[in-house]
């Protein structure tokens, strides 16, 4: 697949994630499991004591930039959504326990031709993102619990200040498409805009005036590189007023990366 397939969204491709073949063995093993399984472990272990908080958190950092999935709150949109993925089997009364053999198998094999890359996690880590996505992928409602604050939502951290001409507004280190806020102020002159990204997702901080959420008429008065695991910066100009910041990684401005910056 090419990579601006990858683009368009959810790939026409449901049949072969849910084929018997492709769950083998494995999966059989994993259904069979299922059925054993005794209701009432809690919120957070799954079935089979994976953890759904580490899985969670690990699937926001890993998955999410690529995959929408909506109790996540992820918004990725180069990979399929992963609750349109796995929907229409779920309500062709397809075991949920199905689905964690789905998502380790595709973890090991994805499509070579694909935009996903090979064995991003690997051991515990792959089985606890599994065992989430088996319990929310297509599941009507929110997490509750411990599971609703195992990751922080996407830009609500403390407002960044501007100081002695520097503003520093961090990329979110968890690896949403979002800053670590969505909030800055700064006072009117020329202004150094810091972005560090630990994330190792790519990203780029970009300054327009004005206050939009979508692509605004603009003009781009300056942008960071595009980067990851590192930190880029740029200078700009700022008059009293709002301006917007926003990522110019393709999807990641609609999926919410950006916020407004207060001018004084
Ligand atoms: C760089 C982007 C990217 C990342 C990161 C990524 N994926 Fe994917 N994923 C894709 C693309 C593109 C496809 C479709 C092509 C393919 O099957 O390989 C895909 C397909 C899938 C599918 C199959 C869906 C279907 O309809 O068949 C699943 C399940 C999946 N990914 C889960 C994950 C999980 C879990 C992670 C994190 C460990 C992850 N992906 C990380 C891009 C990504």
């Amino acid at each position: 697949m090419s990579s601006e397939d990858a683009l368009q969204g959810p790939r026409r491709r449901p049949a072969r994630a849910m084929s018997a073949s492709r769950l083998g063995a494995g999966g059989a093993l994993l259904l069979a499991l299922g059925a054993l399984v005794a209701t009432g472990c809690g919120e957070v272990k799954g079935a089979d004591n994976a953890n759904l908080i580490a899985g969670k958190k690990a699937f926001v950092a890993k998955c999410g930039s690529c995959h929408t999935l909506a109790h996540a709150e992820t918004k990725g949109v180069v990979g399929p959504n992963l609750d349109e993925a796995f929907r229409a089997s779920i309500e062709e009364g397809l075991q949920r326990s199905t689905i964690r053999g789905v998502v380790e198998e595709q973890i090991k094999i994805p499509n070579p031709e694909g935009a996903m890359p090979k064995n991003l996690v690997s051991g515990s880590t792959a089985r606890d993102i599994a065992a989430y996505v088996e319990k929310v992928a297509a599941a009507p409602g929110k997490d509750s619990g411990l599971l609703a604050t195992a990751v922080a939502p996407a830009g609500s951290g403390k407002p960044a200040e501007e100081k002695n001409g520097k503003l520093t507004i961090p990329a979110s280190p968890t690896g949403q498409l979002a800053y670590a806020t969505d909030k800055a102020t700064a006072t009117a002159g020329s202004v150094t805009i810091e972005m560090p990204n630990m994330s190792g997702v790519t990203h780029n901080l970009a300054v327009e005036a004005g206050s939009h959420e979508s692509s605004g008429p603009g003009p781009v008065i300056g942008h960071t590189e595009i980067i990851s695991k590192g930190s880029s910066s740029v200078t700009v100009k700022l008059k009293p007023g709002t301006y917007t910041f926003f990522c110019q990684v393709p999807g990641h401005r609609a999926a919410g990366m950006f916020g407004h910056i207060t001018v004084k």
